[in-house]
C-alpha cells in the first residue's frame, strides 16, 4: 500500500521505517527541511536503537523516501498518517495547531478523499473536528481514523513490530478494517472501537502508567519513614499477576514528552466535560513533590551547595534515548545551579539535546569519569545500564567526597556502602 507519514519525529519516523519494512511504499513528509536532508542521507535525527539500520536498508530498497512536499505526497498515497506533535498549552490541554494545519493542508491539496489516520495523541473529539476540516473532495468523503501510538522511546522499533495491541477507532467498521490491513503482518491483539474510544484509550493508558509511578513513589517515601526497601516492596507487590512488575520503579518521578503532558491533558479534558478527575490531580502533585523531595535530600546531604561541584550522570528523560523533553535530570541541574554549585554532566546519547536546554556554565564532559573528577557529589538522573558498571574504587579516588544520590535506584547500595560511599537512593 502507498502511505504518507506527516511529521517524521519519534513517532512518525519509527512508523515510516516500520511500515516500509512491512513492505509498504512509504513517504515521510516534514516541514523541517534539515531533518529531511539528514533522513535522505540515511541518518536519523535522533537516537533510537535499530532505527538507523532499518532506515538505511529501506532507503536503499526504495521502499522509503522523504520530502517536504505535502501536496505531492498525499496525492500519491492511499493512507495518510498524521504524526505531528501535540504539545501542552499553558492550561495543560493539548495544542492541536499542527494537527489542524496538516488536516487543512490535506483537505486543500488532496484531489480526492483519502483515509487519514491520526497517530498523534489527541483529545477525545479531535477525529470529529478533523473530519469537518477535511470535508469532501470530488465526491469522495475523507475518512478520519484514530490509531493511537503506544511505543516506548528506547524500544520503539521493537514495539512497532511487537505491540501489546493495535487500536483502531473509526466511524465505520469497513474503514477500521482497511487500516488494520496495513498492519496485517503484525501479530497482536487487534481492537476496533469508535474514534472517541480509541482517542481515550491512549490517554487512559498513559495516565494509568503515570498513576503507578506516583503510587510507588509514595510507597517509597513511606519506606524511608518506616525503614523498608521500596525495590523489595515493589518486587513483592508486582509478583501478583493482577498488578504486574512494570512501572513500579521508584525514583525522581515521571518525565518525558508524553506522561506529564498526557496526564495534564486528560485532567483538563475531564474538567472541560464537567468531571473533576481527583486522582489525576494527586498523580501530578505527587510527581512534582517527588522531584522537590529529591532536591531537598541532596541539599541536606551535601549541605550548602554554593561553591560545591556536583556531577550529574544522565540527561535523557530515560535510558536508551536522547530525548530530554521534561527530563527530571535537567530540571534538577537548573535548581542546583541556582544554589551556586558547579555542575559537570555526562550522558551517552543526550548531550546535544541537553546543551540546547542548559546554559553555557554547565560543564559537558566526554566520559563519566571526567564528570566525576573532583566532585563533591554524584547524582544519577537516568537509568543507563553502563552507569551500573563504573569502576567504583577508582571513582572514589577521583571524587572529592564519596557521596551518591541515586535518583533511579540504579546502583548497588550494599556494594557502594561497603566501599564507604555515602549512598542515598529513593525509598531505601
Ligand atoms: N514520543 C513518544 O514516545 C510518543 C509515543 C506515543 C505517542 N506520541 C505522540 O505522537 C505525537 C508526535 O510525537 P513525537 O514525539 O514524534 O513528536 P516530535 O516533536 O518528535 O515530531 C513531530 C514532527 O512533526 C513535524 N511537524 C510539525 N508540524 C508539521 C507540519 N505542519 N507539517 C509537517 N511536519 C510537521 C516536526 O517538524 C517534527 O519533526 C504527539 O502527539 C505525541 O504525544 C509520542
Amino acid at each position: 500500500m502507498k502511505i504518507a507519514i506527516i511529521g517524521t519525529g519519534y513517532v512518525g519516523l519509527v512508523t515510516a521505517v516500520g511500515l516500509a519494512e512491512l513492505g509498504h511504499q512509504v513517504v515521510g513528509v516534514d516541514q523541517n527541511s534539515d531533518k529531511i536532508k539528514l533522513l535522505n542521507q540515511g541518518r536519523s535525527p535522533f537516537y533510537e536503537p535499530q532505527l538507523a539500520r532499518l532506515l538505511k536498508k529501506n532507503l536503499l530498497k526504495k521502499k522509503l523516501s522523504f520530502n517536504c512536499l505535502l501536496k505531492k505526497s498525499v496525492n500519491l498515497a492511499d493512507f495518510i498518517f498524521i504524526c505531528v506533535g501535540t504539545p501542552p498549552q499553558q492550561d495543560g490541554s493539548a495544542d492541536l495547531t499542527a494537527v489542524k494545519e496538516v488536516a487543512t493542508a490535506i483537505g486543500r491539496d488532496a484531489k480526492k478523499g483519502k483515509v487519514v489516520v491520526t497517530k498523534s495523541t489527541v483529545p477525545v473529539g479531535t477525529g470529529k473536528i478533523l473530519q469537518k476540516i477535511l470535508g469532501r473532495k470530488n465526491g469522495r468523503q475523507f475518512s478520519t481514523v484514530s490509531c493511537p501510538e503506544f511505543l516506548r522511546e528506547g524500544r520503539a522499533i521493537f514495539d512497532f513490530f511487537h505491540p501489546d495491541r493495535l487500536v483502531v477507532g473509526a466511524d465505520e467498521r469497513q474503514t477500521a478494517l482497511k487500516v488494520m490491513a496495513v498492519f496485517k503482518k503484525i501479530k497482536t491483539k487487534k481492537i476496533i472501537t469508535s474514534r472517541e474510544t480509541a482517542e481515550l484509550i491512549k490517554y487512559a493508558a498513559n495516565a494509568f502508567l503515570a498513576t503507578k509511578i506516583s503510587f510507588i513513589n509514595e510507597i517509597a517515601n513511606l519506606c524511608e519513614k518506616v525503614g523498608a526497601d521500596v525495590d523489595q516492596v515493589a518486587g513483592g507487590v508486582g509478583a501478583d499477576k493482577r498488578i504486574n512488575p512494570y512501572f513500579l520503579k521508584a525514583g525522581l518521578g515521571y518525565g518525558g514528552s508524553c506522561f506529564p503532558k498526557d496526564v495534564r491533558a486528560l485532567k483538563q479534558l475531564s474538567g472541560g466535560h464537567g468531571y473533576f478527575f481527583r486522582l489525576l490531580k494527586s498523580v501530578i502533585e505527587v510527581n512534582n513533590l517527588q522531584k522537590k523531595r529529591f532536591f531537598e535530600k541532596i541539599k541536606s546531604g551535601v549541605g550548602n551547595l554554593r561553591g560545591k561541584t556536583v556531577a550529574v550522570l544522565g540527561l535523557a528523560f530515560k535510558n536508551d534515548t536522547d530525548d530530554t523533553r521534561e527530563s527530571a535530570g535537567i530540571a534538577l541541574i537548573k535548581k542546583i545551579k541556582k544554589e551556586g554549585a558547579k555542575v559537570k554532566v555526562y550522558d551517552p546519547q543526550a548531550m546535544v539535546n541537553a546543551r540546547a536546554e542548559l546554559d553555557e556554565t554547565v560543564i559537558f564532559c566526554d566520559s563519566e569519569l571526567k564528570a566525576l573528577r573532583g566532585a563533591d557529589a554524584l547524582i544519577i538522573a537516568t537509568e543507563w545500564e553502563r552507569f551500573k558498571h563504573l569502576p567504583w574504587p577508582r571513582v572514589k579516588k577521583l571524587m572529592k567526597k564519596p557521596v551518591i544520590f541515586d535518583g533511579k535506584n540504579l546502583l548497588d547500595k550494599n556494594l557502594l556502602e561497603k566501599l564507604k560511599f555515602k549512598y542515598w537512593g529513593v525509598g531505601k
